[in-house]
């Protein structure tokens, strides 16, 4: 079996094209959908045929890419600047696709950001604008790939290291456990919670892996999953509910998690129950991890409060696959929750550890640490 993928991009010979895969029918069904620009994407991010805080953001960027190619590359424009302003319009629309994730908004910032640089160029061309932006857009792809395979190397050492300090994982192997979906149907590719554990399966180190339903839109059960038993790491699924009787049983040595979005303090924003995971984890003296690329820090943010929370359709809870199976109720169904800075014993990124703030402060110190 190959390695899997959600996103298969291709550019030659003046023609772009764009696949994704539909995330809704899987684990049953693998089918691709093409997508012709901006506006098929944000449908595509919206109804969660794509998803994942990295997936997104390049999935949005590289529509851009398609529409820019197969509209002419750059001959649509009369001109640089009115190639930078139609970058700007296209990354900001698809922006508002969905709330929590940060990674696109960085990406569009980066983007709107490079042409309107590339059109201030003396002897700038709508062209010249089109193809730095193209060119960025690809190279996303090829960076986030590099950045999980390094994640997953620092993650799997710090997690090996935690879990010893608390004197568990003794004879090198850990039993790991993750929430949601973070591998590469979340990214370009390998993951970054679930980089680190292909990490630790690649070095000999992983004994056992749990993957949590992840309810109510079971990432854990339909995608987490079938990249487990794809790849052939040892593992076991599980309901979200059963996590802090898994390590009330001591069979988990460590967590990690991805992110949607991380503030300056660390304060990080996940999937649903995530929360839940970190609080029973402290109480059993398990450490818990945050894996995630820099781009899933919003350095702006002081802290978690802040992060805007996405709530998605009361029929996420009530229905399954159409059918109603809960009673007529009022609905409250938030995509994500935050985990205090407190609970959290590292946070994992292709730069290496983020630092833990000095002295009485509580928390990461982020800020100095992206800006060094
Ligand atoms: O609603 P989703 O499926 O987009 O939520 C995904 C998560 O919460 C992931 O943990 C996060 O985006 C990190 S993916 C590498």
């Amino acid at each position: 079996m190959g390695s899997l993928e959600a996103i298969r991009f291709e550019h030659a010979g003046g023609r772009a094209k764009l696949e994704l895969l539909e995330q809704r029918k899987l684990p049953l069904e693998t089918e691709w959908l093409t997508i012709d620009g901006p506006k098929a994407a944000w449908t595509a991010i919206r109804d969660m045929t794509v998803r994942g805080a990295p997936a997104i953001a390049i999935a949005a960027a590289l529509s851009l890419a398609v529409d820019l190619v197969n509209s002419g590359s750059g001959a649509q424009f009369d001109s640089a600047a009115a190639a930078a302003a139609h970058v700007a319009e296209q990354m900001d629309y698809l922006v508002t696709s969905r709330p929590t994730a940060v990674n696109l908004s960085i990406a569009a910032t980066a983007l709107k950001s490079l042409a309107e640089q590339e059109a201030a160029k003396l002897g700038a061309s709508a062209t010249s604008v089109t193809e730095a932006v193209m060119a960025a857009c690809e190279q996303m792809l090829r960076d986030d790939v590099a950045a999980n395979k390094t994640m997953g190397r620092h993650g799997a050492a710090a997690l090996l290291e935690a879990a010893q300090a608390r004197g568990r994982a003794q004879d090198g192997r850990l039993r790991v456990l993750t929430h949601c979906n973070t591998g590469s149907l979340a990214t370009a590719a390998y993951g970054t919670a679930l980089g680190v554990i292909r990490a630790l399966h690649e070095q000999g180190q992983l004994e056992h892996a749990y993957c949590c339903e992840t309810r109510p839109y079971n990432q854990g059960a339909r995608l987490t999953a079938y990249e487990l038993v794809h790849d052939g790491l040892p593992s076991t699924l599980i309901c979200d509910s059963a996590a802090a009787a898994l390590m009330a049983q001591g069979k988990v040595d460590a967590v990690v998690v991805g992110a949607d979005r991380i503030a300056a303090n660390g304060d990080t924003a996940n999937k649903i129950g995530t929360f839940c995971h970190a609080v029973a984890a402290h109480h059993h003296d398990v450490p818990f991890f945050v894996a995630a690329p820099t781009t899933t820090i919003d350095p702006q943010l002081d802290n978690g409060t802040l992060i805007p929370i996405e709530e998605r359709a009361a029929e996420e809870i009530t229905h399954f696959k159409g059918q109603q199976v809960a009673a007529d109720i009022g609905v409250w169904n938030p995509s994500f929750d935050v985990t205090p800075a407190t609970l959290i014993e590292g946070i994992i990124t292709e730069r290496g550890m983020v630092p833990k703030a000095s002295g009485s402060a509580a928390g990461f110190a982020i800020r100095p640490w992206l800006a060094a």
